[in-house]
């Protein structure tokens, strides 16, 4: 049996298709690249702007012939789109046979199974959480299930690097924001199952895991008289033999910490690498956003974070042309990111979800050119930034953690064996401790190690360098520069 599954979202969607694909495999299935000869077809999608839903809403049109010819093919919904729209996507696209909520996604092995042994009895079947006023908070916490079973080790994008849930769901609210009515509440997983697992992670050969939450800084978890928080998970974890590298994405501003920081600068093996969106650079907006916090505060979250972590790279999110949005007011995004020189920034168009309170409460009314506009001029000038904070790195040797063929070389050699099982040289990508690309020449055999690579190059986005070697002068020379992370 062969399996077709796309993925679109943040990370989280890429974890859950992981578990979802590895649980599918214990049943027989295969994974295939063409939809064309799966006979389960799954979509794991967005809600986050409106056109991560245009995205699957097409791919499912595309597929209506298909069902037609081939009525035993099982077609499947899944995620956030799912829990947004429900029974909707039954009527846009009648042959879908699925829908299944982020918080349900366990069930889709035996929902599969179901659907198949009907065979040609037309059955359509949904699993979804409850919403965010249907029930108690008790209820609806339970209606929203952690899908974090045994991991099946073949099934991560590299085998040397990792996802980790530790929590789930969004209490903040923001009201541009659809994720926490799809994710529900906020609930943090227990520590010993975070590091249960990450020690099996460990010791299937993973170096780095990457800890997920949608507010990975609200972790919190109290067990007897005891209350957990990020900086003493990160404790923990730090302890696991096998681990190098420990990052945890995303950052809420207003709990940025100092036990966080503080485990952040002394823990070796967490990278000093810190993703905290801002969104806006205008006190307004960020109100209208019901973000929490005043720029004043998140400047003070960015001055504490570098005093108390040297060499710490900062990310950041932005929405450009949110609800009222004026031109001063984007003229203070761009003040921030002048002065705040992150290491890069996303920056998205502000995309009206129907639901949230910024939909009831304000008007989209920022036009689609203005929006182009303001975000075409912000990432300019982020890009200018990256990359002169990039161009800094020439001639340093930074330590990189291999994770595979570079993009370049991965299009080059479409079609062929995996490279790692040649031994032909090859262009390599991997990221320094402080989660910046980095492509060099090497061997499908390195991928997985922690390698010294010497920068002799630098763009907005990557650093180009060169493999320090044992032989020779490169050894010397890289022994007489400061090494960066
Ligand atoms: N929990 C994370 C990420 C949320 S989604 C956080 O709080 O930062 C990732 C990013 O998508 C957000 O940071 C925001 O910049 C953007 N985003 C969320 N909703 C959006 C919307 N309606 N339109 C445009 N961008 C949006
Ligand atoms: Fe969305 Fe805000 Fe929650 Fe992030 S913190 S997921 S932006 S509501
Ligand atoms: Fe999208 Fe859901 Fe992630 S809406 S950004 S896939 S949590």
């Amino acid at each position: 049996m062969k399996l077709y599954i796309e993925t679109v979202g943040c990370q989280m969607n890429e974890l859950d298709s992981e578990l979802v694909v590895a649980s599918l495999r214990k049943e027989g299935y295969e994974l295939t690249h063409s939809a064309a000869e799966a006979d389960t077809i799954l979509f794991n999608t967005c809600s986050v702007r409106q056109h991560a839903e245009d995205k699957v809403y097409s791919a499912l049109g595309r597929l209506k012939n298909a069902k037609r010819e081939h009525p035993h093919k099982v077609i499947g919904v899944l995620g956030c789109m799912a829990q947004k729209d429900q029974a909707i996507i039954f009527k846009r696209a009648p042959y879908v046979d699925l829908v299944v909520g982020p918080g349900q996604l366990h069930q889709v092995p035996s929902l599969v199974r179901e659907l198949r042994v009907e065979g040609a009895v037309r059955l359509q079947r949904m699993e979804v959480s409850l919403g965010r006023k249907e029930g108690s908070r008790a209820q609806i916490e339970r209606s929203h299930e952690s899908f974090d079973p045994l991991r099946d080790p073949a099934m991560r994008p590299t085998p040397h690097q990792a996802y980790v849930r530790i929590m789930i769901g969004c209490d903040k609210f923001c009201t541009y924001c659809i994720v926490p009515s799809v994710r529900g509440p906020e609930q943090s997983r227990p520590p010993a199952d975070i590091v249960a697992e990450s020690r099996q992670l460990a010791g299937e050969g993973c170096r780095e895991i990457i800890l997920l939450g949608q507010t990975v800084n609200s972790y919190r978890y109290r067990e007897g008289e005891r209350m957990w928080r990020l900086s003493d998970l990160l404790a923990a974890l730090h302890e696991i033999t096998g681990l190098d590298r420990i990052k945890f994405v995303t950052n809420y501003p207003k709990d940025m910490t100092n036990d966080l920081l503080a485990a952040v600068r002394d823990l070796p093996k967490v990278s000093k690498y810190l993703h905290v969106p801002v969104q806006s650079g205008s006190n307004a907006v960020l109100a209208r956003m019901k973000r929490g916090y005043t720029v004043e505060e998140y400047r003070e979250v960015l001055e504490r974070t570098r005093e108390w972590i040297p060499g710490v790279a900062v990310t950041s999110d932005f929405i450009v042309g949110f609800c009222g949005e004026t031109d001063k007011e984007f003229e203070l995004t761009m003040d921030l990111v002048r002065e705040s020189r992150f290491k890069n920034s996303f920056i998205f168009k502000y995309s009206e979800r129907p639901g949230t309170k910024g939909a009831d409460l304000f008007t989209d009314d920022v036009t689609d050119e203005v929006k182009r506009h303001r975000n075409h001029e912000l990432l300019a000038l982020q890009n200018a930034i990256s990359e002169e904070d990039n161009h800094a790195f020439l001639g340093q040797q930074v330590t990189v953690l291999v994770e595979g063929p570079s993009k370049a070389a991965e299009k080059h050699s479409e079609g062929e064996a995996h490279p790692a099982a040649s031994s032909e040289p090859v262009q390599l990508m991997g990221r320094t401790h402080c989660d910046r690309i980095v492509v060099f020449d090497g061997n499908p055999r390195q991928i997985g190690q922690l390698l010294p690579v010497t920068i002799y190059d630098a763009n907005a986005h990557t650093l180009f360098g060169e493999v320090v070697t044992r032989q020779g002068g490169a050894e010397l020379f890289s022994l007489s520069l400061p090494t960066k992370v």
